[in-house]
């Protein structure tokens, strides 16, 4: 079901450690482990009563002490993790205003003009729908493996290759692409210069490659340890990146923050044949295995704070529900232990989730309008990084008497 990871998918370290048993003449490298949440089910497996789970594996992240990179210990087979892929692009407002500042950074970014654009890891086409009759942008096209997502994006008119992303993708592209766009993706993979390789295939000397991600220096800051699940394979830093592109065609010439998820990056790339030199702002950040020892003490003390308040409120006889069954729902619930005598249930706005249990628990989720059906007392949002828009969309819930409790960064009761 996975593979153990021992080293460094940025820059190599601990490649070439020697086998065990044989005296070695130096110390041999060892990426180091910085936090661990033991064997924890797979974040979205959403399954109905008759379903097959897809099982648990470790949740541990090793740091690189060479570039600072932090990894799962762990690759689960990408065909358990994505074969019923339930993860579908937010339509919430913010996710809007998000697409717009994009569109309007990257098409400065490119000097105007995205000309064709590809987008890899496409997902249901919605952010290439928006882009499709934006000023600047020729044609648009996308590449996602999972085939459930190929066929909503393909239903509204989006060309969509179905497919992993790989280093001979290039000549079956539909056009020489401008801008490349890899959201919330490039953590996800495990082969880092397989997919370097296959942005070189399918770009030419003017293509732009824009790589969102979350950003490390954010998760750390914020202490969203529910970030970290088996999808997300990788937490980079800037020096990480740039360690892994030093033997490419590609360099990475600036990087945009943006405060989406609890904290994004954006990586622009361009080739080193191009005329464009590197953002003199852009430096190497300074992210420390110390930095993610602390953040490991102070995740784990939220899980204690969480599991208490949620705890306390039971003994009370208090009636406690969750909003939201994001991956980080299901990675907060596993690290309290929390099943349905605590937590009733979870509203959730997405049909494809409506009437599944929550991963690893028998908690199970319902449609957005049992929380005032309900009237649970207390409603922990677990879809934090839309903490504003829910606390706005659900007033009457608190009119009527419900309180929210907001885990991250640190649990209040609202
Ligand atoms: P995400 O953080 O991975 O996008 O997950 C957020 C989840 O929360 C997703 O399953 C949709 C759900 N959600 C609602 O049900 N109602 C809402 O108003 C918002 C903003 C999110
Ligand atoms: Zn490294």
């Amino acid at each position: 079901m996975y593979k153990l990871h021992n080293h460094c998918r940025a820059c190599g370290y601990a490649k070439d450690t020697k086998p065990q048993g044989i005296k070695a003449e130096k110390t041999p490298e060892k990426l180091i482990p910085v936090f661990d949440l033991g064997l924890q089910p797979l974040a979205n497996d959403f399954c109905k009563a008759n379903d097959e789970h897809g099982g648990f594996a470790p949740l541990e992240v090793l740091f690189c002490p060479r570039c600072s990179l932090a990894q799962l210990s762990v690759v689960v087979d990408p065909d358990i993790l994505y074969r019923n892929y339930k993860y579908v692009t937010s339509t919430s407002d913010m996710m809007k205003n998000h697409f717009q500042i994009l569109y309007e950074d990257l098409t400065k970014q490119r000097g105007g003009k995205l000309g064709h654009v590809l987008e890899i890891g496409s997902n249901d086409g919605q952010f290439l729908k928006f882009l499709s009759d934006k000023p600047g942008v020729r044609m648009v096209a996308g590449i996602d493996p999972a085939e459930n997502l190929c066929a909503i994006a393909r239903e509204q008119g989006i060309k969509t290759i179905c497919s992993k992303w790989n280093s001979r993708i290039g000549p079956n592209l539909p056009w020489a692409m401008d801008t490349i766009i890899a959201r919330h993706v490039f953590c996800h993979i495990d082969d880092w210069q397989d997919f370097v390789d296959g942005l070189e295939s399918a770009s030419h000397k003017n293509t732009m490659v824009a790589i969102e991600i979350p950003y490390a220096g954010d998760l750390l800051n914020i202490n969203a340890f529910d970030t970290i699940y088996h999808e997300h394979l990788s937490y980079p830093s800037i020096k990480s990146i740039n360690k892994l592109l030093e033997f490419t065609k590609f360099m990475l010439v600036n990087v945009i923050h943006y405060k989406i998820h609890g904290g994004a990056i954006v990586l622009i790339l361009r080739r080193r044949d191009s005329d464009i030199h590197p953002d003199v702002g852009i430096d190497n950040d300074a992210i420390t295995e110390q930095d993610w020892r602390k953040f490991a003490f102070q995740s784990h003390k939220l899980i204690t704070d969480l599991k208490n308040t949620v705890l306390s409120l039971h003994t009370e006889g208090k009636t406690i529900c969750g909003f939201g069954a994001s991956a980080k729902s299901t990675v907060w619930i596993n690290a309290c232990g929390f099943t349905k005598r605590q937590i009733k249930f979870i509203c959730d706005c997405t049909t494809q989730k409506q009437y599944c249990s929550s991963p690893g628990s028998d908690i199970p989720i319902v449609d957005e309008g049992a929380l005032l059906r309900e009237l649970p007392s207390h409603t922990i949002i677990f879809a934090w990084n839309y903490v504003d828009e829910i606390l706005q969309k659900q007033k009457l819930y608190r009119d009527k008497g419900g309180k929210f409790i907001i885990p991250v960064p640190a649990v209040r009761i609202v």
